[in-house]
């Protein structure tokens, strides 16, 4: 690239300039959360920044969250980058001066980091759309935390003509702005269960008089963890946690209902099946057993993330390319609605180092503002080196 000394300048200039508004931007985001669908006022700081960088903003049909296209001027795909925008109901509990200021909602989770990174992405690749090969939206996405916001943005048309689609999280078992991506499996399917067990209420005194359905709870919780014990393969990651424990109003009287609700985390599909098998013939038999019975809801979240391996691929390199730190992406059982993308096509989903800290949905989560530029720049190099390959392959 043959830029002379006044070129080096300017775009030293810009990139200072940028890092200020990104830096803002980013505090401003962190004193102002908003919960799932409530993202109104982020929404409109979104739409603000982008309309000074003239960036195109997409009509869409959804209250919060906006989509931003950036058309490239080379031949080439339509790619998508997520950014999840949506806070958390905690307390926040850090010395930021920059902290909540919004009782009992905190961005504990690194999603003013996603906004603001994101908002640098568009504006790096406004700025070279003359080398942009295809398309690009930066979807900011309300409603992460519900593990649904990303089948809101599916039921409207912004995705249909999409081909890849690239999505990243605040990392802060990394120094600030580590990339750290793997192939394959990075997060789990997140399904949830409800287990409702009917027996017959009688005086505390008299169990004979009824059917108690605590020791029936107590035995089924108990044969629930042989499941991942027993019955899954033993190289597959999964777990299963009875979260929440609920029977009877007082000391005195057997209730005619207990019910647990719980959690089954795992990264194969085959396992989500099995899992959802045994659990529900755990339950019927067990309480039938007792002279019970039960009921079980079963209620799916998203898929496992997977990580398209030539995306992977493309992704490390171009990390190393700019000299960043790079690591191996820890698999996790959390999960993230960034997965209901991939049933549809290919995607990768990175990890950003934040800065080494408290994790996140803690009340002291923090993240390194040093780290926005060179996320942007990361996620811009991304969707261009992509395109590019993608287009000259
Ligand atoms: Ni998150």
């Amino acid at each position: 690239m043959g830029h002379n000394r006044a070129d080096e300048k300017r775009i030293e200039m810009d990139r200072k300039g940028l890092e200020k508004e990104l830096k803002e931007a980013f505090c401003w985001f962190h004193e102002h959360p908003e919960l799932a669908y409530e993202e109104t006022r982020t929404t409109a700081k979104i739409r603000e920044i982008l309309t000074r960088y003239e960036i195109e903003i997409l009509p869409y049909a959804l209250e919060t969250g906006l989509v931003a296209v950036i058309r490239g001027e080379q031949a080439g795909p339509v790619q998508a980058l997520r950014c999840d925008i949506d806070a958390l109901p905690i307390e926040e509990e850090t010395e930021l001066s920059y902290c909540s200021r919004e009782p009992g909602k905190m961005h504990a989770c690194g999603h003013d980091m996603h906004i603001t990174a994101g908002i640098g992405c568009a504006v790096l690749l406004q700025e070279n759309r003359s080398r942009l090969h295809g398309t690009v939206r930066i979807i900011f996405q309300p409603a992460e935390e519900t593990s649904l916001g990303a089948l809101k943005i599916l039921e409207t048309n912004v995705m249909d003509d999409v081909e890849r689609i690239w999505g990243f999280h605040a990392d802060p078992t990394n120094p600030a702005g580590t990339i750290a991506i793997r192939e394959g499996y990075v997060t789990a399917a997140v399904d949830r269960f409800v287990i409702t067990i009917k027996g017959i209420g009688c005086h505390g005194a008299h169990p004979d008089d009824g059917i108690d359905p605590v020791p029936v709870a107590a035995a089924v919780i108990q044969a629930l963890q042989t499941i991942v014990g027993r019955n899954v393969n033993a190289f597959h990651p999964s777990l299963l946690s009875v979260t929440r424990v609920s029977a009877g109003t007082t000391w005195n009287v057997i209730p005619a209902e207990a019910v647990m609700e719980g959690t089954v985390r795992t990264m194969e599909r085959e396992d989500r099946t099995l899992y959802e098998k045994r659990l529900c013939e755990i339950a019927k038999n067990m309480a039938q057993a007792y002279g019970a019975e039960a009921e079980v809801e079963w209620i799916p979240g998203p898929p496992a993330t997977y990580n398209d391996p030539e995306m992977a691929d493309a992704c490390a390199e171009l990390a190393e390319e700019m000299g960043l730190r790079t690591a191996v992406e820890e698999s996790s059982l959390g999960g993230d609605d960034f997965a209901f993308y991939e049933e549809k096509i290919p995607g990768c989903y990175v990890k950003i180092g934040t800065g080494i800290g408290h994790p996140i949905h803690h009340p002291g989560f923090a993240v390194e503002p040093e780290m926005l530029l060179p996320a942007a720049e990361f996620l811009g190099k991304c969707l261009m080196g992509y395109a590019e390959w993608i287009f000259n392959r």
